[in-house]
Parts: C-alpha cells; sequence; structure tokens
C-alpha cells in the first residue's frame, strides 16, 4: 500500500464524563476525566497507520511530558514521527473535551505547539510530501500553513484530502482549488458556505435535508473542490461532485458512547481506501464503517479500529 502524510495538530485531551453539558453560569460535577492522546491531525494519522497505510506526519509539540505520551502513541500504531518537531518554548497543545451521556462532545483547544507549524518547517521537510501519495490535512494549525502545503502537494501530483475542522467562516479559493476530497461535516458545510442545512428535514429520514446539503456542496464545487464528502453522523455521508450525487448510510455496529474523532476516523479511512484505488463510493462505505466503530469506544485515539476490526464488520454484513 502506498504512503499517507498527515500535516496537522497533536492535543493531550483531558476528558470529562458529564450527563448533560453545563449551561452558561453552571457548575456541574463532572463524573470522571482522563488524559487520551488527540488532536484532529494525530487522530488521522494513528487511524490510518491502525488501517495499515504507512503513515508520516509534520506536526508540533511542546517540550513537555504530554509531548512524549502522544509520540509514543502514534509510533505505537506505526506512524513514523520523524517530521513533529519540539517548540521549546510552547506547551503541547491540550484540548478540554467534555463528553455527554449521549457521546456527543464540546471541545476548547489551546494550540500550543500546533501554532509553531508554519510554512518553513513543510519545506524543511518536503521529502515528506514528495515521497508520499496522499496529503491528508485539518485545520488546527495555521491557515497559511495548510494552504502552503496543498500548493506543494499538487505541484508534486499528489492527491489531497482536506478534513475542514475546527469549522471556518469560508476557506480562500487557492485552497479549495488544490483540494481533490473536502470531508466536512454538516455544521462545517453550514459555515463554510453560510447555508442553513440542519433542521430541515427534506429527504430520506427524519432530520437529513439532503437536498440542502447537495445544494451547498455544490457551492464548494464551483470555488474548485473536486469532490465535496460531507458526513452525516448517524446518515452517514454523501459524495457530491460536479454531475452528481451518492449517498452512502452509516452502520448501527453497538451503542454511541463518544463520538469524539469519529471525523478523523472518516477522513483517515476514506484516505487509505483511496490508496488501495478503491471507487469513492466504496471508499465511503469503508470510511463509514470505521466511523461507526469508533463512536461505539471512549476517546479519541483508544476509539479508532484496526483494518482487521474493519474488514471483519464489513464482511459481516454479507
Ligand atoms: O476531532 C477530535 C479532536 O479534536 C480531539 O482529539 C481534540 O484533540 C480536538 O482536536
Amino acid at each position: 500500500m502506498g504512503r499517507v502524510l498527515v500535516v496537522g495538530s497533536l492535543n493531550m485531551d483531558l476528558v470529562v464524563e458529564v450527563d448533560e453539558m453545563p449551561k452558561i453560569g453552571q457548575t456541574i460535577k463532572g463524573k470522571s476525566l482522563e488524559y487520551i492522546p488527540g488532536g484532529k491531525g494525530a487522530n488521522q494519522a494513528y487511524a490510518a497507520a491502525k488501517l495499515g497505510a504507512g503513515v508520516f506526519m509534520i506536526g508540533a509539540v511542546g517540550n513537555d511530558a504530554n509531548s512524549s505520551v502522544l509520540l509514543r502513541n502514534l509510533e505505537s500504531a506505526g506512524v513514523d514521527t520523524t517530521g513533529i518537531s519540539i517548540a521549546d518554548r510552547e506547551t503541547t497543545g491540550i484540548a478540554f473535551v467534555l463528553v455527554n451521556k449521549q457521546g456527543d462532545n464540546q471541545i476548547i483547544i489551546i494550540s500550543g505547539a500546533n501554532s509553531k507549524v508554519l510554512p518553513g518547517m513543510i519545506d524543511e521537510k518536503s521529502y515528506l510530501v514528495e515521497n508520499c501519495d496522499i496529503v491528508l490535512m485539518q485545520l488546527e494549525i495555521p491557515l497559511e500553513t495548510v494552504i502552503y502545503t496543498a500548493d506543494l502537494a499538487k505541484k508534486h501530483n499528489k492527491v489531497v484530502i482536506l478534513n475542514p475542522a475546527p469549522a471556518q467562516d469560508s476557506l480562500p479559493g487557492k485552497l479549495l482549488e488544490n483540494v481533490d476530497i473536502l470531508t466536512p461535516n454538516e455544521t462545517e458545510l453550514e459555515m463554510l458556505t453560510g447555508d442553513k442545512i440542519s433542521g430541515l428535514d427534506l429527504g430520506p429520514g427524519p432530520g437529513l435535508n439532503l437536498e440542502g446539503v447537495v445544494l451547498s456542496a455544490r457551492k464548494l464545487i464551483r470555488q474548485g473542490v473536486k469532490n465535496v464528502i460531507v458526513t452525516l453522523g448517524k446518515h452517514g455521508a454523501v459524495l457530491v461532485t460536479e454531475d452528481g450525487f451518492v449517498h452512502k448510510k452509516s452502520y448501527d455496529v453497538g451503542t454511541v458512547v463518544d463520538t469524539t474523532a469519529a471525523g478523523d476516523c472518516f477522513s483517515a479511512a476514506l484516505a487509505v481506501a483511496c490508496l488501495k484505488n478503491q471507487p469513492l463510493e466504496q471508499s465511503m462505505e469503508f470510511a463509514n464503517m470505521a466511523a461507526s466503530i469508533s463512536v461505539t469506544r471512549k476517546g479519541a485515539q483508544p476509539s479508532l479500529p484496526s483494518l482487521a476490526e474493519v474488514e471483519e464488520a464489513l464482511a459481516a454484513l454479507k
């Protein structure tokens, strides 16, 4: 199989389990506190490696105790971490994650060393861009770096997958035209396009406005993205291209306990399936299954499934 280069963030997640999310001004009791390896970039790197790809990562951590835990965890999955720098004067990224009893989350990130992943770092490690097949990115590092890396990757004819998370108001055309596959969730799509999609039931199931999703995703296609795959949680995902759309349902493989990193898992699994030259529709099924398994487990990286687990679960459907 080929190689994925992940350019992105690493965070130590401080995960607090709660019954309900606190309201403004409210003090509530948490049920537990755990330190769990996370960060959208690191989660994607970890997931892709567990799914069998060769994975390199470019990113940055601080010179503190959290950094070694994060690096060791990535290495345990087989990720090559030689592209991850130590930013001496910064702390390792931190994410405060609240998870309620429905498995939904609210996250606050403190960027720390992730803010030091600048274009110069990509230049120093440009051999990693040259030697990979797919570049996979998210938006927890400076946007200028994402723009720069996508441009460099396209100069070397690499496939660029961008997971536009956390949500942004808009993304520049010079980035979007270098993106082969964009993987927003519904909220990210709404923010990127300014459209209101959720809450309107216009489609194959309650709570799904498929027509709105497709029309909205087409706006991004018109700005230069080749394929938009919108992740829809329990409704699966929809692939939107210039010519049409394909909706693939998610799988019910157990009780949802924690949705943290489900989107990261989807994007990474999609990259792995693309490495195998699978058509995008089939890649979405693989990614939907990987993400469906991840939400049945707690935490970011500990929830991410192996290739065998995903293949067995898909085989069990036949
Ligand atoms: O996507 C989930 C991730 O978002 C968490 O692991 C947290 O670190 C934040 O980056």
